[in-house]
């Protein structure tokens, strides 16, 4: 019989989960999709998501939000620390374990690195990093994935291009840390000032082919199957004019897919500035908000494996 490996488990970095834990969860989101709604929601029925946030967020608590309540579950948490005891001082540490005491699962978003690592030590409950600082996004990696394999019936083989904020962009270290797990070529495009950072990849290498630009060349550009394009994180920049010189450097449009190849996945975390021309939303190669879509069934999945232990 399969274990189900991600019973009581927290969610704090994607280099906790192997491939096999990953198409796990990913051939039981394809399973559950096919759910009656009376079937799904006896998955997560009586259990409470509880959410903290010091971040904004629309898809990831939205969409942890109507993950849980498609299961049966019910929500609660803080959407904004100004409407909480957060504003009057209370720590992180006191907060994670008030909403511990709460929830049956806890989703924090921080802005410092180490935030998830440090929640998942104090709660006795399962904590889902919702996004820590500049470090990690992991259940971002796990629906980007998942939309990788759906939309191209598979991950090895692929060559992926990565571009635009390397150096802050938190979903792109989730993203390379899974595609890890897999035989893929990668391409990063970045200005120089944004690459990625050297240290939060080491040893990657050895498992990734890795090539980095600064502008993309045609010839690669005709080769990519995916471009992954991310937001200049402009909040992360600890000199505004810095942002300035480098805002605006990449566009996706119409000439990009004009250059690429006919089925090229454009995909985004979301959410975008101007790096990706509204004009190409309607063309089957705009992906980003399918993705958006396999956020909530990959994370109704998770929260449903995380807090049963005979699903399988
Ligand atoms: N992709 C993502 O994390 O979006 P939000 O910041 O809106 O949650």
């Amino acid at each position: 019989m399969t274990t189900n490996h991600y019973y009581d488990r927290d969610v704090v970095s994607i280099r906790d989960f192997t491939r096999d834990e990953l198409e796990f969860l990913f051939n039981f989101t394809d399973k559950i999709s096919n759910f009656s709604r009376t079937e799904r929601s006896e998955l997560g029925k009586g259990r409470t998501l509880g959410s903290i946030y010091y971040e904004p967020s629309t898809r990831t608590r939205m969409s942890f939000e109507a993950a849980i309540s498609s299961i049966g579950g019910s929500s609660i948490g803080i959407t904004d620390p100004k409407s909480s005891s957060i504003e009057k001082g209370e720590s992180l540490s006191d907060t994670v374990r008030i909403m511990d005491l709460y929830s049956d699962v806890l989703v924090l978003r921080h802005p410092l690195d180490g935030s998830g690592r440090f929640a998942s030590e104090l709660s006795t409950n399962p904590v889902i990093n919702a996004g820590s600082g500049s470090e990690e996004h992991p259940t971002q990696a796990m629906l980007d994935l998942y939309t990788i394999y759906k939309e191209k019936g598979k991950i090895d083989g692929l060559r992926i291009g990565i571009i635009g904020d390397l150096k802050y962009g938190r979903t792109i270290y989730s993203l390379v840390y899974g595609l890890a797990n897999y035989n893929v070529d990668i391409r990063l495009i970045s200005p120089p000032t944004l690459s990625i950072r050297k240290e939060s990849i080491y040893g990657m290498e050895r498992k990734l082919k890795i090539h980095e630009y600064s502008e993309l060349p045609e010839d690669i550009l005709s080769t990519l199957d995916v471009i992954y394009v991310t937001r200049i994180q402009r909040e992360r920049f600890p000199d505004i004019q810095e942002y300035e010189k480098v805002k605006g450097t990449y566009t996706i449009d119409q000439t990009t897919l004009d250059k690429s190849k006919t089925d090229v996945s454009i995909m985004h975390p979301l959410p975008r500035l101007d790096e990706i021309s509204h004009s190409i939303d309607s063309t089957n190669n705009a992906t980003y908000f399918r993705q958006a879509a396999n956020g909530k069934e990959i994370r109704a999945a998770l929260l449903a494996l995380i807090t049963n232990e005979d699903l399988v």
